[in-house]
């Protein structure tokens, strides 16, 4: 039973035991107004009772099937690595739970088609966990963003030096830069798109890759209704701030989207900042690493009975995976 006036609280279950399943669980049960994560499930139940037992959680499943037959679980978040989504997503959605998926949501277009359709059908929720959408900061630079002077250029990237061991530099588990982190740039630069009504265009893609192995950089351009140059690597560390520039009254201005940009804690006004009501600077840093503000708006939207949101629309998702899915292709073939 409820408490009173207390809204319903989402019961998250997480599949897979790894790095970001940690920040979001902590994120989620220290800081998340609208949900609880009660359930790990890991491919080993050692795995799963140790991460239950290191963050408090009361149910802990060895197997990812015995956590969509869970009856105490409301929405899984998926957060396995990225080559095992669809499957995962498949079988959570037909065992009738919300899903909230990691980014990469899927590497394949179909796939993400057929999903989205599925979670339809069944009067469930799947949503990409692109975290940077929303944060407080970006969605008040989001909201203000029809006020700012055009044309409109974004430069922003996603790069660090990754091992070389690792699952990234591994062209069978769909590693490299674009699918790891070339994502984040393209959905910033697909959502100020979509804000401002703007057709986004297509990418020149260009990438740094051997045949036969993943791409170490990838580098997107768009030369549309708003310019842009985005980049990813995993070999190499990038700017971790963005930039959005534009004219006024004849003088180019540029805002720069502070912390680690996919982390966002504020906006200030680098250039050009003129005392216009527009150019306000925006701070709005988050409790721990800011994962509960997409649980929470993925909880709202779930107790809207909604079967898509506004902040991650599942078509932003679909054109991000289309252009890495179409840049990528000449290795597939
Ligand atoms: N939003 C963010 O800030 C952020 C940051 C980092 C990563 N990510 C995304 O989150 C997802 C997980 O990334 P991560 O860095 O947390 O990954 P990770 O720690 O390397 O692995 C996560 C889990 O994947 C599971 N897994 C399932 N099948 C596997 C297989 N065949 N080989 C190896 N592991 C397998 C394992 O689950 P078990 O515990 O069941 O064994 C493992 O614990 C990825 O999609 C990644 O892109 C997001």
């Amino acid at each position: 039973m409820q408490a009173q006036g207390k809204p319903a609280q989402l019961r998250w279950g997480i599949a897979g035991a790894g790095g970001i399943a940690r920040r979001f669980c902590r994120d989620v049960n220290q800081h998340g107004t609208l949900g609880q994560v009660v359930a790990i499930a890991a491919r080993d139940q050692g795995r799963a009772d140790a991460f239950a037992q290191e963050l408090a959680l009361p149910l802990a499943f060895g197997s990812y099937q015995a956590l969509a037959q869970s009856l105490e679980v409301d929405a899984v978040y998926v957060a396995v690595i990225h080559p095992e989504h669809a499957a995962l997503i498949k079988e959570m959605l037909l065992a009738g739970k919300h899903v909230l998926v990691e980014k990469p949501a899927v590497t394949r277009l179909k796939d993400w088609d057929a999903l989205v359709a599925l979670a339809h059908e069944r009067g469930l929720l799947l949503l990409e966990a692109m975290k940077v959408m929303c944060f407080p900061a970006m969605r008040t630079l989001l909201a203000r963003l029809p006020e700012l002077p055009g044309p409109l250029s974004l430069r922003a990237a996603f790069g660090s030096v990754q091992s070389r061991e690792g699952k990234l530099f591994d062209p069978a588990l769909e590693g490299g830069a674009a699918w790891d982190v070339g994502v984040y740039p393209l959905w910033l630069y697909a959502a100020f798109c979509k804000q401002l009504g703007l057709e986004a265009g297509k990418p020149e893609v260009r990438l740094q890759r051997a045949p036969g192995e993943v791409d170490l950089s990838a580098h997107f351009t768009f030369d549309g209704a708003i310019r842009a140059e985005l980049g990813a690597s995993i070999i190499e560390d990038l700017d971790k701030a963005a930039y959005l520039s534009g004219q006024w009254q004849g003088q180019p201005w540029t805002l720069v989207i502070e912390g680690k940009w996919w982390n966002p804690q504020g906006v200030r006004w680098l250039s050009g900042a003129p005392d216009a009501p527009w150019a306000q600077e925006i701070a709005l840093p988050v409790a721990g690493g800011g994962m509960q503000h997409e649980a929470d708006h993925f909880a709202h939207c779930v107790a809207e009975g909604l079967l898509d949101s506004a902040w991650l629309p599942q078509a932003l998702t679909r054109q991000v995976l289309g252009w890495v899915e179409r840049g990528l292709t000449p290795a597939r073939d």
